[in-house]
């Protein structure tokens, strides 16, 4: 996302304190200031010195199994401190703000069918519901004061950038691709596949994964769309349509040319059978047109970040 909003021409200022993130991962041309979200001391600061006018809200922890082990270490860090970032929004005056939120405020669809914005919203995980608190706090702090806001609902995001300049870089990853592609270059001697008895064609559970620089763009224009029409927006970001882990795990051997080791083990606690999303809004709305809806593209802009990381972590810098 600041490269992309680099690339437009925007300034970018970037609040971290890097507890999962690295501060090589920030481009040069952007100022990072590292700390907290939920130090609004800091956060006031930042936004009256630099004039803010759109904040996007990635700071969260993500990880759904974690959140069932610590469920007020989720409130605190993705509701109570984005309480805190809207709060100092509002008293700065900023006007817009773009929220990552997730599918999984949906929990387990009704039918398998594509989940479209208007369902049903039962988070099955303190993570679901932490995202859906601050949702909520969104909508009622818009209706309250002069701010607009986009909510985007994120599905499974994947790949990297095209141009090779960033991508997943989190330590200990748990998602599918991240996994399977440092398999395939042996960061790993081998991957699970959790649950093979499922109802669906090959028995595994199928995601909706969208390129990240999709998601990306889909970002950039909820930005130009709170500023032309300063309606708020809850929109899904995902192609349409899904793959079983199966079918990634074949694309990634395939793009890889290895044949790395499979093991076949039992379900994952908390896996939803199918979660895929209708995307109609996000066209509609935002005349978002995905460029990389191919999970080849996708599982290879992983697998050259992947194999890039490694240079970076063996390189001469490694140490620092
Ligand atoms: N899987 C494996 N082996 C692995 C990793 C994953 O078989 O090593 C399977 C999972 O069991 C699941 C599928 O691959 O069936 C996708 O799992 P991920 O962990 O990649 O992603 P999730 O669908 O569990 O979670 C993602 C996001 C969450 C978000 C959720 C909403 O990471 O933040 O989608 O659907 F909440």
């Amino acid at each position: 996302m600041v490269w992309r909003l680099l690339d437009a021409g925007e300034t970018v200022i970037v609040i971290d304190r890097l507890s999962t993130g690295f501060d090589w991962a920030v481009p040069p041309e952007a100022n990072l200031v590292i700390g907290d979200i939920g130090d609004q001391d800091l956060v006031a600061k930042v936004l009256r010195e630099h004039a803010v006018e759109a904040v996007f809200h990635f700071a969260g922890s993500i990880v759904v199994p974690e959140s069932v082990n610590d469920p007020l270490g989720y409130y605190l860090n993705n509701t109570v401190k984005s309480r805190a970032l809207i709060e100092a929004c509002v008293t700065a005056g900023v006007p817009h703000f773009i929220f990552s939120s997730t599918a999984a405020v949906y929990g387990t669809p009704v039918d398998n069918d594509p989940v479209a914005e208007d369902a049903a919203l039962r988070p099955e995980s303190p993570y679901g519901t932490s995202k859906l608190m601050t949702e909520m706090m969104l909508h009622d702090a818009a209706a309250a004061h002069p701010l607009n806001y986009a909510c985007l609902r994120y599905f499974n995001v994947a790949g990297a950038d095209p141009a090779g300049r960033t991508g997943q870089s989190t330590r200990d990853a748990t998602h599918l691709i991240k996994v399977a592609t440092q398999t395939a270059l042996s960061k790993r001697p081998f991957m699970q596949v959790f649950g093979t008895d499922y109802p669906t064609p090959d028995g595994t559970c199928i995601r909706d994964y969208i390129h990240v620089t999709d998601l990306v763009e889909a970002h950039y224009l909820a930005l130009q769309h709170l500023r032309s029409t300063g309606r708020n927006l809850v929109a899904n970001c995902g192609y349409g349509h899904g793959h079983s882990v199966l079918e990634v795990v074949d694309v990634v051997r395939r793009m890889s040319g290895e044949d790395f080791e499979v093991r076949l083990t039992e379900r994952r606690a908390g896996d939803a059978v199918t979660i895929v999303a209708n995307s109609d809004r996000i066209k509609q709305e935002l005349d978002w047109q995905p460029r990389y809806d191919d999970l080849e593209k996708i599982v290879t802009h992983a697998l050259n970040w992947e194999a890039a990381l490694t240079r970076r972590n063996t390189g001469p810098d490694s140490a620092k």
